[in-house]
């Protein structure tokens, strides 16, 4: 299958039947979120992958009671810094240079820059810059999954500051941004499994200017 074809398999599942995805695909997924491009490359969120069934069940409740959150077979939290720091900065900064095993003068302005910015602005402001850089990996996350023939919810309709409280986030300067039950589909339980796709015309998404 070509990749558009497994992008119109693939829907927002709403019943999963509770089979485990083999962790070779979950990798895989995990590993397509973590190649997403992010802005100056600062990756500022972590994903937490829930396989406990005591965890999943509390969270079921601050998310919209959604069964999918249960039923998954791993249930992934896209959890974004809280803020930025300098600390946070220059960590990846740092990474970079040592992987790439050279200084660069172009590079460590541009650090400076970043840090002359981010800290100063409001922890707010970064977070919703912060969750942006999440949902790339997310949607990447979404295509993967897809690509590997593994169902998907992705997920907004649950409580942040519960979610948070249940995993513990806040402590560790993060938020959760956006959820993705991954699992296998109930058909015969899941209304919208064989829905046809709805999407607007090209025309209406799409204006090319020659
Ligand atoms: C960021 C985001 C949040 C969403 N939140 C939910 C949700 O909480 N529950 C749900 O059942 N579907 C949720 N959806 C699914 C959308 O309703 C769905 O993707 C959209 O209607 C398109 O349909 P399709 O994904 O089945 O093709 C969400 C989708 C996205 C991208």
């Amino acid at each position: 299958m070509e990749l558009l074809d497994k992008l119109n398999w693939r829907y927002a599942t709403k019943a999963m039947n509770g089979k485990t995805v083999d962790q070779d695909k979950i990798d895989r997924i995990l590993e397509a979120a973590r190649l997403a491009p992010t802005s100056s490359g600062l990756q500022p969120f972590e994903i937490i992958v829930i396989t406990n069934n005591d965890i999943k069940g509390q969270i079921k409740p601050v998310a919209w009671d959604q069964s999918v959150i249960t039923d998954s077979s791993h249930l992934l939290v896209f959890a974004a810094w809280d803020t930025y720091t300098a600390e946070r900065i220059n960590q990846v900064f740092d990474m970079t240079n040592s992987v790439r095993g050279y200084e660069n003068e172009g590079f460590e302005n541009y650090r400076q820059m970043l840090l002359n910015t981010y800290p100063q602005k409001d922890a707010e402001e970064n977070f919703i810059h912060a969750s942006k850089q999440a949902y790339i990996a997310f949607g990447l996350a979404v295509a993967a999954a897809a690509y590997e023939g593994v169902d998907a919810t992705p997920m907004e309709g649950f409580d942040p500051d519960a979610v948070d409280k249940i995993l513990g986030l806040r402590e560790k300067g993060l938020r959760s941004a956006v959820l993705l039950p991954l699992g296998y589909r109930d058909e015969d339980n899941d209304w919208l499994a064989n829905q046809v796709k709805v999407r607007k015309p090209k025309e209406q998404l799409v204006t090319v200017l020659d």
